[in-house]
């Protein structure tokens, strides 16, 4: 099976090739990827898939049969948006749209996604149950996701398997991680309301702009002093707004900001926790507040059976020596996280580094990938996909 998956994808190598700097050309912005979408439908249907359009808004599912005699149905999941960066590499595939770049890999995930769809309906024997191929848009915004759950593209799932690229894993390379992957990632917003007046008689006003700088302070040594230091927690403050004149009390300021977190517990209580800080501290200095705070996507939380899975469809492929056992996660967000509410996954690293020249990080208007990636992409989750009936 191995070896016909691997002529396979060298046979569809041009094909592949073709496919990802056409994607590269032409990105879209998350939520408006029609023109990627209509592309993977046709792709999708002429391998004899069964195509569904205008999943998740912009999203697109297509379903392989099975022989049908294993009920369960594997899903492959990848994201189709790209980023408002205005790309500044010189390949001749560069975006021919102004201000956005697929600058985040996502024209290699759907790809990889494609070719695996062909690897997998070209096989001479069907494989014993359905898969279902999620090409999900918005990832960037973090909403994606539960666009295409909300239109069911969850339903009967039994697992599901998702990548992302990687510029610090050497291309033919992949990145495997047993547990958190990444991150929980909160919104945060306060707004503080003290009283203007003189800059000259501060004991006439309550300074909005010296409790916001309490607040943030607090924050940062409550974190240091109160949580767990084993279990991660990450907030930024990266917006501050307040204040009409130098010589003038400001009545209101606005923080806002993000929240990251490893562990469940950590990321339950946050809310609660951050608000009495904020809250004691306004009422200390006679300020009152208003405090939004809002869920974003929570921890990719890798199962350990299906991160098996990947770890040796990846040694069998590839051999000890291109399979990396990631050591630490990511603070970063990824909403994979809210499929793995419906149904246990994993999602991998796929190495896209280069090994001659510098590699820009993910979201960099320079990013680029070394291609080689698709391949090893393709044929490591078309295996996995192999190999997942065999599992109790
Ligand atoms: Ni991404």
């Amino acid at each position: 099976m191995l070896t016909q998956i691997k002529d396979l994808a060298q046979t569809l190598a041009p094909r592949l090739l073709e496919i990802r700097r056409h994607l590269h050309a032409h990105p879209e912005l998350s939520g408006q990827e029609y023109q990627t979408a209509a592309y993977v439908a046709g792709v999708l249907s002429s391998c004899g898939l069964q195509v569904q359009e205008a999943i998740g808004k912009t999203g697109v599912v297509g379903e392989l049969e099975g022989q049908g005699q294993d009920g369960r149905l594997l899903a492959v999941r990848t994201d189709m948006d790209a980023l408002p960066i205005a790309e500044a590499t010189a390949v001749e595939f560069a975006s021919r749209k102004p201000g956005v770049m697929h600058a985040c890999g996502h024209d290699v995930h759907t790809t990889v996604g494609l070719g695996t769809a062909m690897v997998l309906s070209q096989l001479p024997q069907k494989l014993p149950g359905k898969i279902r191929f999620l090409f999900q848009p918005a990832e960037e915004i973090s909403q994606g996701a539960s666009w295409m759950i909300q239109d069911g593209a969850m339903r009967d799932v039994s697992a599901i398997l998702g990548l992302h690229v990687f510029p610090n894993i050497p291309a033919r390379c992949v990145g495997i991680r047993y547990g958190a992957l990444t991150a929980a990632a909160d919104d945060l917003e306060i707004l503080i309301q003290g009283e203007s007046g003189h800059g000259a008689r501060p004991h006439e006003a309550i300074d909005a702009i010296w409790i916001a700088a309490q607040v943030v302070t607090a924050l940062q040594q409550a974190i240091s002093r109160t949580q767990n230091p084993l279990r991660p927690l990450v907030l930024t403050i990266g917006q501050i707004s307040g204040g009409r004149a130098p010589n003038v009390i400001a009545d209101r300021v606005r923080l806002a900001g993000t929240v990251r977190s490893l562990h469940p517990d950590t990321h339950a209580h946050l809310p609660h926790w951050i608000e009495n800080i904020v809250a004691s501290i306004c009422q200390t200095y006679g300020a009152t507040y208003e405090f939004n705070y809002r869920r974003g996507v929570p921890s990719v939380q890798n199962d350990a059976v299906l991160t098996q899975l990947l770890e040796s469809a990846c040694r069998e492929a590839w051999g000890q020596e291109r399979v990396q056992i990631i050591p630490e996660p990511s603070l970063g967000a990824e909403d994979f996280a809210l499929y793995l509410e419906h149904a246990p996954g994993s999602m991998f690293r796929l190495g896209v580094g280069h090994s001659e020249r510098a590699n820009y990080p993910l979201h960099h208007p320079r990013f680029e990938v070394d291609e080689s990636a698709i391949a090893t992409g393709v044929v490591t989750l078309a295996y996995a996909a192999c190999k997942y009936w065999d599992l109790a």
